[in-house]
């Protein structure tokens, strides 16, 4: 039996630089992990089964298990392998679902890390990140959970060291999904529209400060879109960047989900609970970054 943690992803920015001819865009992206995440569990068994319990187990519900990244991982491996070997996955779903903190995507990889364990496969990262590929453009950078730069389609993956002992972050959802595919379509990427920053290396960061003015100087270039969509999200930035102490606020991925950063878990804290006094249907969660 082994358990994980499958931390939920942030992208601090989030920069489209391009479009394949297959329709998926190339990116430019600063990706972090929080402390906060779903649970994953795997033991041997005869059976390949999936259960989910958690807050966010009943949104699940309504997909059948063979479309959860989670066991279509299993399915994966076993069929690149030829492994007949088997595993019951017990997820506890905290991240809320299609919220743009990559929940399904942090399952996928965290599956991928525990079979390579349980089954004994030995596989170097680079061959689990090409695996991880296939299930999606964000579960090779979530099988790091540390700060990286991304670009590709999220198969180019550098990780980065931030000159930051620790972050805090108060994590917004209003408890409406929101697509991926329909913010990128809503995106409608031209060329001469593409982001001008597309780093491959990040620029000499020596203090948190020097962080922040970098992250600030950035955007998410799917917010826009995402806003058309969803026009409430423009008010939860806002209602975010209006707290006490709030350093930065940003949406992640292709949204819903918002995030603000801050200097202590006792001004993330404060936010969370202010928020959901004053929006007592959505979801919100102080927690930390990894770094
Ligand atoms: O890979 P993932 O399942 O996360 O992507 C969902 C959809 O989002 C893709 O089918 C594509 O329409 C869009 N997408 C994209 N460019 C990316 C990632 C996703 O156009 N880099």
């Amino acid at each position: 039996m082994i358990s994980l943690n499958a931390h939920a992803k942030l992208n601090l920015w989030l920069n489209i630089t391009g479009k394949r001819s297959d329709g998926y865009h190339l990116l430019n992206s600063l990706f972090a992990f929080t402390e906060f995440g779903d649970q994953i569990t795997l033991t041997d068994s005869n059976e390949l089964t999936l259960s989910i319990n958690g807050p966010f187990a009943n949104a699940l519900s309504k997909y059948e298990p063979s479309n959860n990244l989670a066991y279509r991982a299993v399915c994966l491996l076993q069929e690149v392998y030829g492994v007949s070997q088997n595993v019951k996955i017990e997820l506890t779903k905290n991240i809320p679902i299609c919220a743009g903190i990559g929940g399904g995507s942090a399952d996928a990889a965290a599956v991928l890390t525990g079979l390579n364990k349980l089954w004994r496969l030995e596989l170097p990262m680079t061959t689990l990140a090409s695996l991880a590929l296939k299930l999606g453009a964000d579960v090779p950078a979530c099988l790091y959970s540390t700060p990286l730069l991304v670009s590709g389609v999220g198969e180019e993956i550098m990780p980065v060291t931030l000159p930051i002992q620790t972050m805090f972050v108060l994590l917004v959802n209003p408890n409406k999904p929101l697509s991926t595919p329909s913010v990128f379509q809503k995106l409608n990427y031209q060329a001469e529209t593409k982001s001008k920053v597309n780093y491959q290396a990040l620029p000499t960061l020596n203090t948190q400060k020097d962080v922040l003015t970098l992250l600030k100087n950035q955007t998410n270039d799917l917010e826009p879109a995402a806003c058309e969509i969803l026009p409430l999200i423009r008010q939860i930035l806002s209602e975010i960047n209006g707290f006490k102490n709030c350093l930065l606020a940003r949406m992640s991925g292709s949204g819903a989900t918002c995030f603000g950063l801050f200097e202590t878990l006792n001004d993330a804290c404060n936010a969370q609970e202010i928020y959901l006094k004053n929006h007592p249907n959505h979801w919100a969660k102080a927690t930390q970054l990894l770094m």
